[in-house]
């Protein structure tokens, strides 16, 4: 692997590919320097159905796969001969859409002749921070908040030693707000649209639950599902009075909520194990209220908090091949090529 890191006096160029849920994401790093990020996303296709459906998701991939890959290499500015490894999510996800992404991602390595490494999805939504603010200090926590995670991670090396300390015991945090913007009737995916009303309304206007924050409680497991009764049972109440709903209000008040509850409790995880370094990862950490209250209550804490640009929080090809540049920095062996994708893998298996 040491002629990876010395060719041409630079580091290596990693090809990365994310195909795990409904975006079609290829990533160039050199390094750490971005050089390209090309998504093609199928949303638009789930929409009506009011959630990604597999099958639907896994056709996109096929279709995208080939023009995303060469709008990626065009976009860095390098052919797929300058490659010097490649990696891919190799779980967790849809099955189907993960097969596809390894599929392509075994054919361009055979190809060119270069390794590849499968990594894990959720530890590749903590790297690419590398990207975005430089390497990661250890120990560093993460909160990974996503549309099937919600996790709190202590990362003491992000190519060989992460530590689950929390997780939702229901549904995700971006679950969450799926499902309540498809209650107030604000489409999918719902994330970004009640960030967008939250901003027209009164986050103190209804005091929504804090879910596992009792005295007996896990303190650092999540709950979001008693969260979503309430503002269904809430919602009702309204519509059997015959008074209107103020839509505004619920999702700032519900998003008030669930910000509340991942930053308290994240903070929580810090303090208790002097670890002076958080990063937010993850599609709901482009919340713009996540970020404010997680900096407010970081600088208050003494924390440093790290969350990367938007483009980068949800799911994204720079994503898997910041992670992969990591993994060929430190000479690990890359994946056996018969490896299979798997939609279960353990946050602590970083790669197959
Ligand atoms: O990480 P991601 O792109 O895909 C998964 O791995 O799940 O996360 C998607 C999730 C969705 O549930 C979406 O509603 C949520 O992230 N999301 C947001 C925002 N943007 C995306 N949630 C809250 N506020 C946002 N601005
Ligand atoms: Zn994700």
């Amino acid at each position: 692997m040491a002629e990876l890191l010395t060719r041409g006096g630079s580091a290596p160029l990693i090809l990365g590919f994310e195909t795990s849920c409904d975006e079609t994401g290829v990533g160039i790093v050199r390094g750490e320097q971005l050089l390209a990020n090309e998504i093609a996303s199928s949303v638009d296709q789930h929409a009506r159905f009011g959630g990604v459906v597999p099958e639907v998701a896994s056709r996109a991939h096929l279709e995208a796969m080939v023009p995303t890959v060469q709008r990626a290499l065009k976009q860095a500015g390098v052919t797929l001969h300058d490659i010097d490894a490649l990696s891919v999510t190799g779980g967790p996800g849809l099955a189907g859409a993960l097969l596809v992404g390894a599929a392509a991602a075994k054919a361009y390595a055979l190809a060119i002749g270069k390794p590849l490494y499968a990594v894990n999805h959720l530890a590749a939504h903590v790297a690419v921070d590398i990207v975005e603010h430089g390497p990661l200090p250890e120990p560093t926590m993460a909160l990974l908040v996503s549309g099937g995670h919600s996790s709190i991670l202590q990362v003491d090396d992000i190519t060989s030693s992460i530590t689950p300390l929390g997780a939702t015991i229901d549904d995700a945090a971006g679950e969450a707000f799926d499902k309540v913007a498809r209650l107030l009737q604000l489409g999918f995916p719902g994330g970004p649209a009640i960030d967008r009303l939250a901003t027209q309304g009164d986050s103190a206007a209804i005091g929504f639950p804090r879910g596992l924050t009792g005295p007996g409680d896990a303190p650092l497991d999540f709950s979001f599902s008693g969260l979503k009764t309430a503002v269904a049972r809430w919602v009702e109440a309204k519509q059997r009075a015959g008074e209107p709903i103020p839509v505004a209000d619920v999702a700032a008040s519900f998003q008030e909520a669930v910000v509340d509850v991942l930053t308290m409790k994240t903070i929580k995880a810090c303090t208790e194990r002097g670890v002076e370094h958080l990063q937010i990862g993850g599609g709901v950490a482009a919340n713009s209220r996540l970020r404010a209250m997680a900096q407010e209550r970081c600088d208050r804490a003494g924390i440093t908090l790290r969350v990367p640009r938007a483009g980068l929080c949800t799911d994204n090809g720079a994503m898997v091949a910041a992670l992969g540049a990591q993994l060929v920095e430190r000479g690990l062996a890359p994946s056996d090529l018969a490896f299979s994708a798997t939609s279960y893998l353990p946050v602590d298996e970083i790669r197959l």
